[in-house]
Protein backbone atom coordinates (compact mmCIF):
# COMPACT_ATOMS: atom_id res chain seq x y z
CA UNK A 1 0.00 0.00 0.00
CA UNK A 2 1.52 3.71 -1.00
CA UNK A 3 1.31 5.59 2.52
CA UNK A 4 2.28 8.58 0.71
CA UNK A 5 0.29 8.57 -2.38
CA UNK A 6 0.28 12.66 -3.06
CA UNK A 7 4.12 12.91 -2.73
CA UNK A 8 5.51 15.27 -5.32
CA UNK A 9 1.81 16.60 -5.77
CA UNK A 10 0.76 20.45 -4.92
CA UNK A 11 -2.39 20.47 -3.17
CA UNK A 12 -3.89 23.92 -2.57
CA UNK A 13 -6.63 24.44 0.26
CA UNK A 14 -8.25 27.64 0.41
CA UNK A 15 -9.46 28.60 3.84
CA UNK A 16 -7.10 26.37 5.75
CA UNK A 17 -6.15 28.68 8.28
CA UNK A 18 -8.46 26.83 11.10
CA UNK A 19 -11.29 23.98 10.86
CA UNK A 20 -12.02 21.71 7.84
CA UNK A 21 -9.31 23.32 5.64
CA UNK A 22 -6.55 23.11 8.52
CA UNK A 23 -7.49 19.18 9.52
CA UNK A 24 -7.55 18.72 5.28
CA UNK A 25 -4.02 20.40 4.84
CA UNK A 26 -2.63 18.07 7.67
CA UNK A 27 -4.13 15.09 6.31
CA UNK A 28 -2.74 15.71 2.51
CA UNK A 29 0.18 16.92 4.29
CA UNK A 30 0.49 13.33 6.14
CA UNK A 31 -0.20 11.90 2.39
CA UNK A 32 2.86 13.47 0.95
CA UNK A 33 1.27 16.09 -0.56
CA UNK A 34 3.34 19.44 -0.76
CA UNK A 35 0.48 21.51 1.05
CA UNK A 36 0.03 25.27 0.38
CA UNK A 37 -2.14 27.08 2.40
CA UNK A 38 -4.42 30.05 1.81
CA UNK A 39 -6.70 32.52 3.87
CA UNK A 40 -6.81 35.98 5.05
CA UNK A 41 -5.35 35.13 8.69
CA UNK A 42 -1.46 35.01 7.98
CA UNK A 43 -0.60 33.63 11.85
CA UNK A 44 -2.92 31.60 11.88
CA UNK A 45 -1.63 29.68 8.74
CA UNK A 46 1.76 30.60 9.54
CA UNK A 47 1.02 28.45 12.46
CA UNK A 48 -0.66 25.51 10.52
CA UNK A 49 2.07 25.86 8.00
CA UNK A 50 5.22 25.32 11.14
CA UNK A 51 3.09 21.97 12.57
CA UNK A 52 2.84 20.10 9.10
CA UNK A 53 6.80 20.73 8.96
CA UNK A 54 7.27 19.87 12.30
CA UNK A 55 5.12 16.29 11.85
CA UNK A 56 7.59 15.79 8.68
CA UNK A 57 5.37 17.06 6.07
CA UNK A 58 5.81 19.85 3.37
CA UNK A 59 3.32 22.99 3.86
CA UNK A 60 3.51 26.04 2.55
CA UNK A 61 1.12 29.41 2.84
CA UNK A 62 0.07 32.87 1.38
CA UNK A 63 -2.52 35.16 2.04
CA UNK A 64 -5.72 35.07 0.12
CA UNK A 65 -8.95 36.92 0.42
CA UNK A 66 -11.12 34.98 -2.18
CA UNK A 67 -13.41 37.37 -2.67
CA UNK A 68 -11.19 40.08 -4.35
CA UNK A 69 -9.68 38.90 -7.77
CA UNK A 70 -6.66 40.94 -7.28
CA UNK A 71 -5.78 38.72 -3.96
CA UNK A 72 -6.77 35.69 -5.70
CA UNK A 73 -3.95 36.30 -8.75
CA UNK A 74 -1.46 36.91 -6.47
CA UNK A 75 -1.57 34.46 -4.17
CA UNK A 76 -1.65 31.70 -7.09
CA UNK A 77 0.76 33.29 -9.17
CA UNK A 78 3.10 33.79 -6.08
CA UNK A 79 1.94 29.34 -5.26
CA UNK A 80 3.37 28.99 -8.86
CA UNK A 81 6.60 30.89 -8.69
CA UNK A 82 7.54 28.77 -5.59
CA UNK A 83 6.42 25.68 -5.72
CA UNK A 84 5.68 25.05 -9.51
CA UNK A 85 2.33 23.65 -10.84
CA UNK A 86 -1.00 23.28 -8.75
CA UNK A 87 -2.06 19.53 -8.77
CA UNK A 88 -5.21 19.60 -6.55
CA UNK A 89 -7.37 23.09 -5.69
CA UNK A 90 -9.57 22.25 -2.66
CA UNK A 91 -12.29 25.17 -2.76
CA UNK A 92 -12.68 25.23 1.30
CA UNK A 93 -13.22 28.73 2.42
CA UNK A 94 -16.86 29.15 3.57
CA UNK A 95 -18.68 31.65 5.62
CA UNK A 96 -21.82 30.94 7.30
CA UNK A 97 -24.05 33.38 9.18
CA UNK A 98 -27.31 31.43 10.55
CA UNK A 99 -30.59 33.64 10.80
CA UNK A 100 -34.12 33.88 8.93
CA UNK A 101 -33.85 35.01 5.68
CA UNK A 102 -36.11 38.51 6.87
CA UNK A 103 -33.84 39.25 9.90
CA UNK A 104 -30.47 38.64 7.80
CA UNK A 105 -28.84 42.09 7.21
CA UNK A 106 -28.43 41.74 3.24
CA UNK A 107 -24.82 42.39 3.25
CA UNK A 108 -24.21 39.17 5.34
CA UNK A 109 -26.61 36.88 2.58
CA UNK A 110 -24.44 38.80 0.14
CA UNK A 111 -20.64 37.89 1.35
CA UNK A 112 -22.24 34.06 1.70
CA UNK A 113 -22.62 34.05 -2.12
CA UNK A 114 -19.65 35.79 -2.57
CA UNK A 115 -16.96 33.40 -0.60
CA UNK A 116 -18.82 30.34 -0.85
CA UNK A 117 -19.67 30.24 -4.41
CA UNK A 118 -17.77 33.45 -6.55
CA UNK A 119 -15.09 32.64 -4.52
CA UNK A 120 -14.45 29.06 -5.49
CA UNK A 121 -15.17 30.22 -9.22
CA UNK A 122 -12.32 33.48 -9.04
CA UNK A 123 -10.18 29.98 -7.96
CA UNK A 124 -10.97 27.88 -10.74
CA UNK A 125 -10.60 30.55 -13.29
CA UNK A 126 -7.21 31.68 -12.01
CA UNK A 127 -6.23 27.13 -11.66
CA UNK A 128 -8.02 25.43 -14.39
CA UNK A 129 -6.40 27.16 -17.60
CA UNK A 130 -3.00 25.59 -16.30
CA UNK A 131 -4.53 22.21 -15.41
CA UNK A 132 -6.46 22.29 -18.90
CA UNK A 133 -3.24 22.83 -20.69
CA UNK A 134 -1.25 19.93 -19.23
CA UNK A 135 -4.05 17.66 -19.30
CA UNK A 136 -4.49 16.65 -15.76
CA UNK A 137 -5.43 18.50 -12.49
CA UNK A 138 -8.20 17.32 -9.58
CA UNK A 139 -10.67 20.69 -8.39
CA UNK A 140 -12.29 19.77 -5.02
CA UNK A 141 -15.80 21.60 -4.30
CA UNK A 142 -16.56 21.92 -1.02
CA UNK A 143 -20.36 22.38 -0.24
CA UNK A 144 -22.63 20.73 2.49
CA UNK A 145 -25.47 18.89 2.86
CA UNK A 146 -27.14 22.29 3.28
CA UNK A 147 -26.72 23.01 -0.09
CA UNK A 148 -28.76 19.11 -1.50
CA UNK A 149 -31.39 19.97 1.14
CA UNK A 150 -31.47 23.52 2.27
CA UNK A 151 -32.24 24.66 5.48
CA UNK A 152 -34.77 26.98 7.13
CA UNK A 153 -32.53 29.67 9.13
CA UNK A 154 -30.02 29.35 6.38
CA UNK A 155 -31.59 30.51 2.82
CA UNK A 156 -28.84 32.06 1.79
CA UNK A 157 -25.72 29.90 2.90
CA UNK A 158 -28.31 26.79 1.49
CA UNK A 159 -28.69 28.75 -1.77
CA UNK A 160 -24.58 29.55 -2.01
CA UNK A 161 -23.91 25.52 -1.76
CA UNK A 162 -26.83 24.79 -4.16
CA UNK A 163 -24.98 26.90 -6.55
CA UNK A 164 -21.73 25.51 -6.44
CA UNK A 165 -23.60 21.77 -6.51
CA UNK A 166 -24.64 23.03 -9.97
CA UNK A 167 -21.81 24.66 -11.30
CA UNK A 168 -19.29 21.90 -9.95
CA UNK A 169 -21.72 19.15 -12.28
CA UNK A 170 -21.76 21.22 -14.72
CA UNK A 171 -18.25 21.98 -15.33
CA UNK A 172 -16.86 19.10 -14.47
CA UNK A 173 -19.32 18.02 -18.06
CA UNK A 174 -16.69 20.58 -19.59
CA UNK A 175 -13.30 19.42 -18.62
CA UNK A 176 -13.31 15.78 -17.51
CA UNK A 177 -12.83 14.79 -20.97
CA UNK A 178 -9.31 16.50 -21.07
CA UNK A 179 -8.12 15.19 -17.91
CA UNK A 180 -9.05 17.63 -15.47
CA UNK A 181 -11.05 15.81 -12.50
CA UNK A 182 -13.91 17.39 -10.93
CA UNK A 183 -15.05 16.42 -7.02
CA UNK A 184 -18.23 17.93 -5.17
CA UNK A 185 -17.09 17.20 -1.42
CA UNK A 186 -20.49 17.81 0.97
CA UNK A 187 -19.89 17.73 4.49
CA UNK A 188 -22.53 17.41 6.92
CA UNK A 189 -22.50 19.05 10.44
CA UNK A 190 -18.79 19.16 11.62
CA UNK A 191 -17.00 21.00 15.28
CA UNK A 192 -15.68 23.64 13.65
CA UNK A 193 -15.98 27.35 14.83
CA UNK A 194 -18.27 27.64 11.97
CA UNK A 195 -20.14 24.41 12.54
CA UNK A 196 -20.97 24.73 16.33
CA UNK A 197 -21.96 28.25 15.64
CA UNK A 198 -24.90 25.98 13.44
CA UNK A 199 -28.24 25.56 15.90
CA UNK A 200 -28.58 22.10 14.20
CA UNK A 201 -30.08 19.78 17.26
CA UNK A 202 -30.31 15.90 16.81
CA UNK A 203 -27.82 15.95 13.93
CA UNK A 204 -24.63 14.13 14.94
CA UNK A 205 -21.38 16.08 14.77
CA UNK A 206 -18.35 14.80 12.69
CA UNK A 207 -15.00 16.05 13.43
CA UNK A 208 -12.66 17.95 11.19
CA UNK A 209 -10.33 15.09 10.93
CA UNK A 210 -12.68 12.06 10.20
CA UNK A 211 -13.84 14.65 7.21
CA UNK A 212 -10.55 15.16 6.23
CA UNK A 213 -9.31 11.86 5.83
CA UNK A 214 -12.33 11.24 4.32
CA UNK A 215 -11.48 14.20 1.38
CA UNK A 216 -8.54 12.49 1.12
CA UNK A 217 -10.11 9.26 0.57
CA UNK A 218 -12.45 10.25 -2.18
CA UNK A 219 -9.66 12.34 -4.19
CA UNK A 220 -7.79 8.98 -4.35
CA UNK A 221 -10.80 7.29 -5.71
CA UNK A 222 -11.67 9.90 -8.13
CA UNK A 223 -15.05 10.27 -7.29
CA UNK A 224 -17.82 12.70 -8.64
CA UNK A 225 -19.22 13.10 -5.51
CA UNK A 226 -18.55 12.49 -1.74
CA UNK A 227 -21.23 12.89 1.12
CA UNK A 228 -19.07 12.60 4.31
CA UNK A 229 -19.76 10.57 7.00
CA UNK A 230 -22.47 7.28 6.87
CA UNK A 231 -25.32 9.02 8.77
CA UNK A 232 -25.27 11.96 6.36
CA UNK A 233 -24.74 9.35 3.34
CA UNK A 234 -27.88 7.99 4.33
CA UNK A 235 -29.92 11.56 4.87
CA UNK A 236 -28.88 12.62 1.30
CA UNK A 237 -29.70 9.24 -0.07
CA UNK A 238 -33.04 9.55 1.51
CA UNK A 239 -33.49 12.79 0.37
CA UNK A 240 -34.04 11.56 -2.84
CA UNK A 241 -36.23 9.24 -2.80
CA UNK A 242 -38.41 11.50 -0.52
CA UNK A 243 -38.15 14.84 -1.11
CA UNK A 244 -40.91 15.95 0.91
CA UNK A 245 -39.90 14.07 3.95
CA UNK A 246 -36.02 15.30 3.80
CA UNK A 247 -37.70 19.03 3.55
CA UNK A 248 -39.97 18.74 6.44
CA UNK A 249 -37.38 16.83 8.53
CA UNK A 250 -34.90 19.98 7.73
CA UNK A 251 -37.79 22.00 9.18
CA UNK A 252 -38.45 20.18 12.40
CA UNK A 253 -35.09 20.51 13.08
CA UNK A 254 -34.92 24.35 12.15
CA UNK A 255 -38.07 25.06 14.50
CA UNK A 256 -36.20 22.79 17.63
CA UNK A 257 -33.03 24.47 17.30
CA UNK A 258 -33.95 28.06 16.96
CA UNK A 259 -35.80 30.33 18.79
CA UNK A 260 -37.45 32.06 15.97
CA UNK A 261 -40.26 29.83 15.28
CA UNK A 262 -40.31 28.26 12.43
CA UNK A 263 -43.70 26.58 11.06
CA UNK A 264 -44.45 23.28 12.05
CA UNK A 265 -43.82 20.14 9.20
CA UNK A 266 -46.90 20.09 6.59
CA UNK A 267 -47.84 23.78 7.01
CA UNK A 268 -46.88 26.88 4.78
N1 LIG B 1 -18.51 22.95 9.88
C1 LIG B 1 -19.60 22.46 9.31
O1 LIG B 1 -20.53 22.01 10.00
C2 LIG B 1 -19.69 22.40 7.80
C3 LIG B 1 -20.70 21.61 7.24
C4 LIG B 1 -20.80 21.53 5.85
C5 LIG B 1 -19.95 22.24 5.05
N2 LIG B 1 -18.98 23.02 5.62
C6 LIG B 1 -18.11 23.78 4.71
O2 LIG B 1 -16.76 23.44 4.96
C7 LIG B 1 -15.92 24.58 4.68
C8 LIG B 1 -15.04 24.86 5.90
O3 LIG B 1 -15.89 25.17 6.99
P1 LIG B 1 -15.37 25.18 8.49
O4 LIG B 1 -16.49 24.67 9.32
O5 LIG B 1 -14.03 24.58 8.59
O6 LIG B 1 -15.28 26.77 8.74
P2 LIG B 1 -14.32 27.67 9.65
O7 LIG B 1 -13.74 26.88 10.75
O8 LIG B 1 -15.09 28.90 9.99
O9 LIG B 1 -13.19 28.04 8.61
C9 LIG B 1 -13.51 28.78 7.47
C10 LIG B 1 -12.25 29.04 6.68
O10 LIG B 1 -12.59 29.85 5.55
C11 LIG B 1 -11.67 30.92 5.46
N3 LIG B 1 -12.26 32.11 4.85
C12 LIG B 1 -13.41 32.76 5.20
N4 LIG B 1 -13.58 33.83 4.41
C13 LIG B 1 -12.53 33.84 3.53
C14 LIG B 1 -12.14 34.71 2.48
N5 LIG B 1 -12.86 35.80 2.14
N6 LIG B 1 -11.01 34.42 1.79
C15 LIG B 1 -10.26 33.34 2.11
N7 LIG B 1 -10.57 32.50 3.10
C16 LIG B 1 -11.69 32.75 3.81
C17 LIG B 1 -11.25 31.18 6.91
O11 LIG B 1 -9.95 31.71 6.93
P3 LIG B 1 -9.56 33.22 7.28
O12 LIG B 1 -10.50 33.70 8.34
O13 LIG B 1 -8.13 33.09 7.70
O14 LIG B 1 -9.71 33.93 5.98
C18 LIG B 1 -11.22 29.77 7.49
O15 LIG B 1 -9.96 29.18 7.30
C19 LIG B 1 -16.86 25.73 4.33
O16 LIG B 1 -16.97 25.84 2.93
C20 LIG B 1 -18.19 25.29 4.93
O17 LIG B 1 -19.29 25.86 4.28
C21 LIG B 1 -18.83 23.12 6.96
Amino acid sequence: MNTLPFRGKNVLITGASRGIGLAMARAYGAAGATVLMMGRDVDALARGADSIQRAGGRAWHHVLDVTDDASVARAVDAARAAQGHIDLLINNAGVYFQQPFLEQDPARGRLELEVNYFGALRMVRAVLPEMLQRGEGTLVNVSSVLGHVAYPTNANYSASKAALNAFTHALRGEVEARGVRVLLFMPGHTRTENGLSVKLTRVPLQEPEEVAREAVQATLRARPVHVSGAGNRTFVWLSGLFPNWARNYMREVARVSFATPVLPPGRS
